[in-house]
């Protein structure tokens, strides 16, 4: 019996990898132009970074973590998200002692028992930026510009930013009192994982999917109401320059975010086509988070998105297999050699060459470079051989010329590499 791959964690096959290469390659493109630098890190981590950073009571920590015991008997955890790691590596090599402003984006799988279904999976991909040291709006704002710039860029459709504060350690526990006050006399008509949390995670309520959850809290104060003097400037500076810089979102007072670290800024890129899996990137400020975890009292800001959600949106867009830039036909036993002398020293050219390789008919080879969509096509007979030419066909214009066999990978790379 044959072994298929584990539910939820998927294979990006040639054909579909394409597109990914795009939004990765628009990524490292467009966020180098807003100073940010590439981090990687590994994909687990001591449990207890997690646990301490996204929160004991959240959904990711209690039950969808990917847990073992490494042979030392140390607890493991495949990441569930890129933030703590990042943290924990700006921390552990005082990135803050080179500079006090880090910009930083990471790119690669995150893992969530969750329940598989379109647009969420075990093992999913993330984009993700953080920048460490300022706690102006300015950078909250530019942030969130450089990511509409992203989506802008990728021609993502039916996308839209949504903003919320969460205020800060001042305001937050004045808030979460009064929404437990007004959770209090409706807790019978709640979910029993939201009536577990009324205590330790109140604010869960306000994003449970439940129906009866959604009407409880259908009319609950708002966080923005409850801000402190210094978040609700944050967020009117936010406000200000997200207009100024052009950028479009509306006020969210409902959006709670699944991770505990949030301070003050929280947002979300929501989107109208994949269901109930709406986010496709989200993200905020997280003033508190490196210092919990034992760094410098730095603030900061980031966001991930979802590689996965984000395909799915692009999936109308044609993005371009590659194709060959030319496909060696050879014919008769002689050329064989020749031919594959001159395939290789192409692609050491930086030229995209194919052939076939074992002997079949020229109209099976002429059908293959037809199938690979191939821009030119070089035919090597025995009678050019001799004479030391090929033809050359050129297949969007219908055209064939005899050139030099000698010189040719050299000439037809010069006149068909970039640079
Ligand atoms: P998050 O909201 O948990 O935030 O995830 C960010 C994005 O990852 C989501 O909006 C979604 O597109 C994608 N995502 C999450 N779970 C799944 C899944 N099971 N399957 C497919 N896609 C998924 C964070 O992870 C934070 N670390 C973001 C952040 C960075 N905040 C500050 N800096």
């Amino acid at each position: 019996m044959s072994i298929s791959g584990i539910k939820g964690m998927n294979d990006i096959l040639p054909g579909a990898v394409e597109a990914w290469q795009h939004l990765e390659h628009e990524a490292r493109r467009i966020f180098g132009h807003f100073g940010y630098r590439e981090i990687r890190v590994p994909v687990a981590e001591k449990t207890e970074l997690f646990c301490r950073s996204i929160g004991e009571t959240t959904d990711i920590v209690e039950k969808e973590m990917y847990t073992f015991s490494d042979k030392g008997g140390t607890s493991m955890t495949l990441r569930p998200e890129g933030t703590a790691p990042v943290m924990r590596a700006f921390i552990q090599h005082k990135l803050y002692a080179q500079d006090t402003v880090n910009k930083l984006f990471y790119i690669g799988p995150m893992f969530r028992h969750e329940r598989p279904q379109k647009g969420r999976y075990r093992q999913f991909h993330q984009i993700g930026a953080e920048v460490i040291g300022v706690d102006d709006p300015k950078i909250d704002a530019q942030l969130l510009a450089m990511l509409s710039h992203y989506f802008e860029s990728l021609q993502v459709p039916d996308v839209a930013l949504q903003i919320n504060s969460l205020g800060c350690a001042e305001c937050r526990p004045v808030y979460r009192q009064v929404l437990t006050d007004y959770l209090e006399q409706r807790l019978d008509q709640m979910c029993s994982d939201c009536q577990r949390r009324y205590t330790t995670n109140p604010l869960r309520a306000l994003d449970c999917k439940v129906p009866g959850c959604q009407e409880a809290t259908s009319a609950a104060p708002a966080m923005l109401d409850s801000l402190c003097t210094s978040c609700d400037e944050h967020f009117g500076q936010l406000r200000d320059y997200l207009d100024l810089l052009a950028v479009d979102f509306t006020v969210n007072p409902r959006m709670v975010r699944g991770l505990d670290y949030y301070t003050k800024t929280t947002f979300e890129m929501v989107t109208g086509s994949l269901g109930s899996q709406n986010a496709v990137a989200a993200g905020g400020r997280y003033d508190r988070l490196i210092s919990d975890l034992g760094g410098p009292d730095l603030p900061g800001i980031g966001f991930a998105m979802g590689l996965e959600r984000l395909a799915l949106l692009l999936e109308g867009q044609d993005i371009a297999a590659p194709r060959p830039d030319l496909f060696i036909a050879t014919l008769g036993k002689d050329t064989e050699s020749a031919g594959f002398k001159l395939l290789t020293d192409l692609q050491r050219r930086g030229i995209q060459a194919e052939m076939e390789y074992s002997g079949k008919s020229l109209k099976a080879q002429l059908r293959r470079a037809d199938k690979l969509q191939a821009r030119y096509v070089v035919i090597l007979g025995e009678d050019e051989l001799q004479k030391d030419m090929v033809q050359l066909r050129d297949m969007d214009q219908s055209s064939q010329t005899e050139v030099p066999l000698s010189g040719f990978a050299e000439n037809f790379s010069m006149s068909h590499t970039e640079g």
